[in-house]
């Protein structure tokens, strides 16, 4: 592959395209960083340059394509401005010669991608104007025609060419991505509307080596429900049980519907509820499509569905694709079918080194602690091949070089999409594929677990991955209605977790450098910034998060100290306790700010309620893997799985009617139940509610940042649409700016914004 190229996958801001609109005829605007592209060949090395210039009779469009780092470079730097990124207005122009143009429709209906779009005639120029981008290709015949051709025959959503070209021994196709929903019949005289999803251009250049990549057009943010949705997270087991056996199941989130479209959530997503024997709690799947007897049946699932779409409640099921259960039954036929099968390639089987084979394949370790590698007894009763589990022994990774597999994922989509879930949350999105040869390695010692702060790990974020999700795309696009992938990554910058999302993988990917942003003014900009600039250079929403079923939850975690950062739980023994106020303060304040960002925000149940880590719980109540892999050396995630508390006087809090609980409830946490907080205005139930009212009657989500100066370096403030954001990270109080507010995440008196807390306000 060539340079240029190899630096899209290595986190060079992956698209590249320029548009250059003509005013005319003969009337070219040619800005100067477009003759600079100009003149290049489509040659291997050196600078690429891919140009296709209108030659029919619109003479609309000419769309550049540079590969080179320079241009790459000035194309990041202009796209470092957020604010122009997603404020641009929807242009529409009057065509000066062509025999289409984007429908009236689409003037008003400004950033929308849903909007009509009027194909052409045949042989006409066609155009789509797209959020100030603007794509026309004034192809005559052959590709129109095919176009027109498919259009006629086209069902559920394929891509459709509409325009190519060569030039320079390049080949150039503008795609329009559609939805079943979005292809009406075509209408007379050889126009057809079709509903723009999204456009996206590529470009297969073939070179003296015959190299072919593509680079994508990021569509132009739009109009789908999870750019800007607030997703809350729901653990099954420790949500609500309904069975009484003390941990919780699916019809215990029916029961609690009205509860979350009280809270006023876009969507919920659910850890997995598959058949499992639950060694790591549901992230050991045994049979992908079927539902655990712990959590209820597929009629349970269906049912609650329903009645969250019933509430415009939207449903994503989390996917684990890197590894199964060793209770699959792929699993058990690769054990007994023994070394060389088929059924052994669809896991990670080898041989071990040493003289007898007893020294594992390589050097990797489990992220729960301890080797990657299990040794398995053959048939023979004798020692045999290794296993790769990157997590606990009961969780064999997938060999994802093997098509069998890739196929069993693609039925397994289907599966959950076909029954009507909106989308997947992908369990170790950045860890499928291994490096060839698989490598040792060793991390360094303060490395995250699961990659944070790592680069060049031969177990995450290898290349390969993405043509896994750049598959799954295109077969989530062939279904009705915007169905989301999010890609739980843990990558150590924006800019490189937004290599998963670009326009042709997957649509969100957790922000986890935001959630592993400590409470500092400074870090709190710097990592908004990166995630306005890095996500919206590819076409993608911010997500932001604060908390989930892995980590310390933030009413504890942000008032850590350095001596014992957030890494792998804490518990009874570990230095540095947090001061519950203390978090419980910041937490609210965090995530006031949280959700006046532009983007898409998680939420994991319980923080709604201000929930702290459960610190105390005893040592033989402790069910994490991690606990046991590393002989209790690091105290793992179950403080933050604590059933919820629904009900102050009940047993187990509401949680289960017969008071059984997985994890025992610490005592205090009567007074977080929901019913006792849902009269009280200060409570953070009652902020959460607020917050999510605020942020939809403003339309947060679709904003955009502009940040405020004169604060101090304490002090975050933005401001977002008609929302003025400050946030007092400092310890002294500060004067707050002219303006009502709107809410506050703590008390506020006196024209002064106390320390750790946060306030909306509108103008006065
Ligand atoms: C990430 C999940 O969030 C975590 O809970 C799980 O243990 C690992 N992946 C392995 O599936």
């Amino acid at each position: 592959m060539q340079p240029g190229l190899d630096a899209l996958e290595d986190g060079a801001p992956p698209e590249v395209l320029e548009l250059h609109e003509d005013r005319g005829p003969g009337d070219r605007r040619i800005d100067r960083d477009e003759q600079l592209m100009r003149g290049g060949e489509c040659a291997a090395g050196g600078e690429h340059v891919v140009e296709e210039e209108d030659a029919g009779s619109g003479g609309e469009v000419v769309v550049h394509l540079d590969d080179s780092l320079a241009v790459l470079q000035r194309v990041a730097d202009r796209r470092r401005r957020p604010r122009q990124l997603s404020g641009l207005p929807h242009r529409h122009e009057a065509d000066p010669g062509g025999d289409r143009r984007c429908s009236g429709e689409e003037e008003t209906a400004s950033f929308d991608p849903g909007h009509d779009v009027e194909l052409p005639r045949e042989g006409g120029d066609q155009r789509i104007d797209h959020r100030a981008q603007r794509v026309g290709v004034g192809e005559e015949g052959r590709d129109v025609a095919e176009l027109h051709a498919r259009l006629g025959v086209v069902r559920h959503g394929a891509d459709q060419r509409f325009g190519a070209g060569e030039s320079g021994g390049c080949r150039h196709a503008a795609t329009l991505l559609a939805t079943p929903t979005a292809l009406p019949p075509a209408l007379g005289g050889g126009n057809a509307k079709v509903g723009c999803k999204r456009l996206q251009y590529s470009v297969a250049m073939t070179t003296p080596d015959t190299v072919t990549s593509s680079a994508l057009l990021a569509d132009a943010p739009g109009s789908e429900w999870w750019r800007t949705a607030v997703i809350y997270q729901i653990y099954p087991r420790s949500f609500a049980d309904t069975s009484g056996d003390g941990i919780g199941d699916l019809p215990g989130v029916t029961a609690h519907l009205d509860d979350l479209a009280e809270l006023g959530v876009d969507a919920i997503w659910l850890s997995p509820f598959m058949r499992s024997p639950q060694k790591d709690a549901g992230y050991d799947v045994a049979d992908y499509c079927d539902v655990d007897p712990l959590f209820g049946t597929l009629a349970d699932f269906d049912e609650m569905l329903e009645a969250a779409h019933a509430r415009d409640i939207r449903v994503i099921v989390d996917l684990v694709p890197n590894h199964s259960s060793d209770q699959h039954t792929w699993f058990q036929q690769a054990l007994a079918a023994g070394p060389g099968s088929v059924e052994r390639q669809r896991y990670i089987f080898r041989e071990g080194r040493g003289l007898e084979g007893e020294v594992p394949p390589n050097n990797w370790e489990s992220v729960f602690g301890g080797p990657a590698w299990t040794r398995v007894i053959e048939a023979d009763g004798r020692p045999g091949q290794w296993y790769l589990h990157l997590f606990d022994t009961s969780q064999p990774d997938f060999d994802w070089s093997n098509e069998e597999v890739r196929e069993e994922f693609r039925r397994i989509l289907r599966f959950w999409l076909d029954r009507g879930a909106d989308g997947f949350r992908v369990d170790v999105a950045h860890g499928l594929v291994k490096a060839e040869g698989l490598p040792d390695y060793t991390p360094p010692a303060d490395a995250d677990s699961m990659g944070g702060a790592e680069a060049d790990v031969p177990y995450w974020g290898q290349a390969g991955v993405h043509d896994v999700y750049r598959d799954w795309n295109r077969l989530l696009a062939e279904y009705e209605g915007d169905r989301v992938l999010a890609a739980e990554a843990w990558l150590p910058t924006a800019d490189k977790t937004a290599l998963w999302v670009r326009s042709d993988e997957m649509h969100q990917a957790f922000n986890f450098p935001y959630l592993q942003t400590p409470w500092g003014a400074d870090e709190l900009r710097e990592v908004i910034d990166e995630s306005l600039r890095a996500f919206p250079a590819v076409g993608a929403p911010s997500t932001w998060v604060l908390s989930n079923h892995d980590v310390v939850r933030h009413a504890s975690r942000l008032a850590l100290t350095a001596e014992n950062p957030q890494g792998h739980g804490i518990g009874p023994k570990s230095a540095g306790k947090p001061i519950p106020d203390v978090g419980l303060r910041r937490a609210r304040a965090a995530t006031t700010v949280m959700l006046a960002l532009p983007g898409s925000a998680y939420l994991y149940q319980g923080e709604e309620l201000g929930l702290p880590e459960v610190v105390d719980l005893p040592d033989d109540a402790r069910q994490d893997p991690t606990w046991f892999r590393t002989g209790g050396e690091r105290y793992g995630r179950d403080g933050c799985r604590v059933p919820l508390p629904w009900t102050a006087d009940d047993p187990a809090f509401g949680f289960s009617q017969t008071g059984a609980s997985w994890l025992p409830q610490p005592a205090e946490w009567a007074a977080l139940a929901r019913d006792a907080q849902r009269g009280d205005g200060s409570s953070t139930l009652s902020l959460y509610r607020t917050l999510l009212a605020e942020r939809r009657a403003h339309a947060l989500g679709a904003g955009s940042l502009e940040w405020l100066d004169g604060f101090g370096d304490d002090v975050i403030a933005f401001r977002n649409g008609g929302v003025t954001v400050v946030a007092n990270l400092g310890s002294e109080p500060v004067a707050l700016p002219a303006g009502d507010i709107l809410l506050a995440s703590g008390p506020v008196e006196g024209g002064s914004l106390p320390v750790d807390t946060a306030v909306w306000l509108t103008e006065a």
